[in-house]
């Protein structure tokens, strides 16, 4: 069964009351329940991770290296600073989705550029936690003709 790594970023712990009116009221891990279950119905194992810190995503990233078919990451706030995470995911060669909540592109202008984008397959965002099961339907096209990372 494809393997699938979900990162999370910084303040994506305090979903369900952080700005419910911008990402919703599921807890990240409401979120987790559902793409897990999502996961079965669909043939994949979810491993599903959060981070306050920039370090530890990126060793998961590295670690993804063999052992992971495929990564869809939210990086929230380091999505519009983190160079180190994109020379990270840029050492992966499995299938990767860049996913947001929140639409980025209708808010502040300091969150319309994304340094993850040039390296992922695709980018879902504006959807809240469905987004998460979009996601998941579609990286499983992606690995499905692929080997792991
Ligand atoms: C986010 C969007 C980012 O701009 C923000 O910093 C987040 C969450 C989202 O899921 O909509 O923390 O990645």
């Amino acid at each position: 069964m494809p393997k699938i790594l979900i990162l999370n970023g910084p303040n994506l712990n305090l979903l369900g009351t952080r700005e419910p009116e911008i990402y919703g009221h599921d807890t990240l891990t409401d979120i987790e329940a559902t793409s897990v279950q999502h996961g079965k119905t669909i043939g994949m194992l979810i491993d599903f991770r959060q981070s306050n810190s920039e370090g530890e995503l990126i060793d998961w990233i590295q670690g993804a290296a063999g052992a992971a078919d495929g990564i869809i990451i939210n990086p929230a706030a380091y999505t519009h600073t983190s160079v180190a995470i994109l020379d990270a995911l840029k050492q992966v060669d499995c299938p990767i989705i860049e996913l947001h909540l929140s639409n980025i592109f209708s808010r502040e202008p300091f969150r319309h550029h994304s340094y993850v984008s040039p390296v992922a397959n695709g980018l879902i965002c504006g959807f809240g936690a469905h987004g998460y099961l979009l996601a998941l339907d579609a990286i499983s096209r992606l690995v499905s003709d692929k080997e792991e990372c």
